[in-house]
């Protein structure tokens, strides 16, 4: 089903995939708005996995350890993507600890395609996983790409912003859906 979240999260896995190939072959401006993308599906994406995905397969037999070993990857994955983002594309370093990110995410999300995702399916009928979907769309939509200038201020600032400001909207969007 092409609209279930696990179909959705993979999609994204892949739309993250290109982002890293964008950024590491363009420059300039191209490179800030490409990388500034990235930031932002990331920032969207592990949050809907902490939010949404995480708590259900802790549910399932065997969830557990395998959710500890995921949280520890996006942890890391945060704090290079922060580094990333304090640096700037154009800064010295940059393309070493990019590249280091890519690996890491790449990796991680290989991780959970084999080993998570199999669990949720398990736990969940497809109506479940058909609405969990809606719900991580409500939180890409807290961080909208490449808006026009002189959009209203709330999007640009998230747009520009750090990180840790995208997830925290990422994270309101979908509590205010879950109802908590
Ligand atoms: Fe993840
Ligand atoms: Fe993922």
């Amino acid at each position: 089903m092409a609209n279930d979240v696990i179909t959705l999260l993979e999609q994204q896995h892949q739309e993250i995939r290109r982002l890293f190939g964008e950024v590491e072959r363009t420059k300039g401006d191209e490179r800030k708005d490409a990388f500034r993308e990235l930031v932002r599906l990331l920032s969207v994406h592990e949050t809907a996995e902490e939010e949404l995905v995480h708590p259900e397969v802790r549910k399932q037999q065997g969830g557990d350890p395998v959710v500890d070993a995921r949280v520890g990857e996006e942890h890391r994955a945060k704090e290079l993507l922060s580094t990333l983002d304090e640096l700037g594309p154009d800064a010295e370093g940059f393309d070493t600890l990019l590249l280091q990110l890519r690996d890491d995410v790449l990796a991680h999300a290989e991780h959970e395609e084999r080993e998570e995702f199999p669990l949720l399916r398990r736990g969940n009928d497809q109506k479940r996983l058909e609405a969990m979907a809606e719900t991580v769309k409500a939180a890409e939509a807290v961080a909208p790409t490449r808006p026009h200038p002189g959009v209203e201020s709330a999007a640009a600032n998230v747009l520009a912003g750090a990180p840790a400001a995208v997830m925290d909207r990422a994270r309101d969007a979908i509590r205010k859906v879950l109802g908590r």
